[in-house]
C-alpha cells in the first residue's frame, strides 16, 4: 500500500477525534497526519491512542501536499474548503451532507457500492450515519432477494448531535434542572430534554412533515443502491443513548425466502454480524455495541401477514461505522487502486 499525507478537518469534534484514533489503530499508511480545526482550537494538544496531535487552524494552504483529506467540520466548512483541498491535489472524503446528493460526487459505503469510489472527481461523500447502518444490513438482501420497499424507524444516539449533544445528555442526567440548549436542533428556538425522553425530530421539517434526516435516509439509499424509484419511508427519533443508533426496519422483498436463507445472506455479508437468539434473550443493544466496528442485526422475523415481508432490528456505533470508520475504509480502498 502506498504511503500518503493525510489531513483531518474537524479534529476536535466527535467524528474527527474518532477518525484520528482509527487512523492510528488501523495503521493507516500515513507519513503525516495534520489535525485541523477552527482558530479557537489552534495549538490545542490531543492525546489519542498514544499519539499526540497538535491542532492547527484550517486554512486553504493547510492542504498543500495532502493526498487524502477527511472533512468533518460541518457542511458550510466543507463547502468553503473542499475545492481548496482538491485544487491542491487532495482527495476529500467528506463526512457532511454538503455534497452527498451532488450527481458528480460518489456516495459510498464500501460494503454496499465500493465500485462507485473510482468515479470520484476529487470528492467522495460519506453518507448519513443512519443510512450507512441501515444499508450495511440491507445490501445483502438487495443482492440476493431484491428490495421492494423499506419502512424504517430509528432510535438515534445523542452523539449524532456531536460533542455538544453528548454533553447535553450527561448534564441532564447529572442535574435534573439543567436547561437544554442543543436538542433537537441547536439553531431552532425550542429545546427539549433528552434524558428520560424521546424527541421525534432530527433536523428541520419540510412542508410535508418529514425531517431532513428522514429525507437523507430516503435519498441517500436510492442513490447508493442506484434505485431512484425504490420506495423508502423513515421516521427518525432521538433517544437518550450515547453513541449507537438502533433501527427497526421492515422490508418487502422481491422474492420468496426462508428465514434460514436470510440469515445465511446476513452471515456472509461483510461488516455485519447476526445476533439473534430470542430463546436466550440475545439481540443487539446499543449499550453493548459501543465502539464496535460491525453493524449487528437481530429480531429477524417474517411478517405473518405478508410472506415477502421481513422485520429486523439493526444496531451500529454511529460515530464509528456511521461516520469515522466508513470514511477511513473509503480511504483504505482509495489506496488499493
Ligand atoms: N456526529 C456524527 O455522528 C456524525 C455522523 C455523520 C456525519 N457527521 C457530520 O460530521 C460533521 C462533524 O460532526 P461532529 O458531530 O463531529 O461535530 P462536532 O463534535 O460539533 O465537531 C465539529 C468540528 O468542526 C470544527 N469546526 C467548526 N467550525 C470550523 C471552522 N470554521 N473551521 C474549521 N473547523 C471547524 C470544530 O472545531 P473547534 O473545536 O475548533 O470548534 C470541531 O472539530 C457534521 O457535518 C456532521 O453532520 C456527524
Amino acid at each position: 500500500m502506498k504511503k500518503v499525507k493525510v489531513a483531518v478537518l474537524g479534529a476536535t469534534g466527535a467524528v474527527g477525534e474518532e477518525l484520528l484514533g482509527l487512523l492510528v489503530e488501523r495503521n493507516f499508511p500515513a507519513t503525516e497526519i495534520r489535525a485541523l480545526a477552527s482558530a479557537k482550537s489552534a495549538g490545542k494538544k490531543l492525546q489519542i491512542k498514544g499519539r499526540e496531535f497538535i491542532i492547527e487552524e484550517a486554512k486553504p494552504e493547510s492542504f498543500a501536499g495532502i493526498d487524502i483529506a477527511f472533512f468533518c467540520a460541518g457542511g458550510s466548512v466543507s463547502k468553503a474548503m473542499a475545492q481548496e483541498a482538491v485544487k491542491r491535489g487532495a482527495v476529500v472524503i467528506d463526512n457532511t451532507s454538503a455534497f452527498r446528493m451532488d450527481p458528480e460526487v460518489p456516495l459510498v459505503v464500501p460494503e454496499v457500492n465500493p465500485e462507485d469510489i473510482k468515479l470520484h472527481k476529487g470528492i467522495i461523500a460519506n453518507p448519513n450515519c443512519s443510512t450507512i447502518i441501515m444499508l450495511v444490513a440491507l445490501a445483502p438482501l438487495e443482492r440476493h432477494f431484491g428490495l421492494q420497499r423499506i419502512l424504517v424507524s430509528t432510535y438515534q444516539a445523542v452523539s449524532g448531535a456531536g460533542v455538544k449533544g453528548m454533553e447535553e445528555l450527561d448534564n441532564e442526567v447529572i442535574n435534573p434542572n439543567y436547561i437544554p440548549q442543543v436538542l433537537p436542533v441547536a439553531s431552532l428556538p425550542k429545546h427539549y430534554p433528552i434524558a428520560y425522553n424521546l424527541i421525534p425530530q432530527i433536523d428541520v421539517f419540510d412542508a410535508e412533515g418529514y425531517t431532513k434526516e428522514e429525507w437523507k435516509m430516503v435519498k441517500e439509499t436510492q442513490k447508493m443502491l442506484h434505485r431512484p424509484e425504490l420506495g423508502v419511508t423513515a421516521t427518525t427519533i432521538r433517544v437518550p443513548v450515547k453513541r449507537c443508533h438502533s433501527e427497526s426496519i421492515y422490508v418487502e422483498l422481491n422474492k420468496d425466502f426462508t428465514l434460514d436463507e436470510i440469515k445465511e445472506a446476513f452471515s456472509n455479508a461483510p461488516g455485519l454480524v447476526v445476533l439473534d437468539d430470542p430463546e436466550n434473550q440475545v439481540y443487539p443493544m446499543p449499550l453493548d455495541l459501543e465502539k464496535k466496528d460491525d453493524v449487528y442485526v437481530g429480531r429477524i422475523r417474517r411478517d405473518l401477514a405478508n410472506k415477502r415481508g421481513l422485520n429486523l432490528w439493526v444496531v451500529g456505533d454511529q460515530i464509528r461505522k456511521g461516520a469515522a470508520l466508513n470514511a477511513v475504509q473509503i480511504g483504505e480502498r482509495l489506496l488499493l487502486d
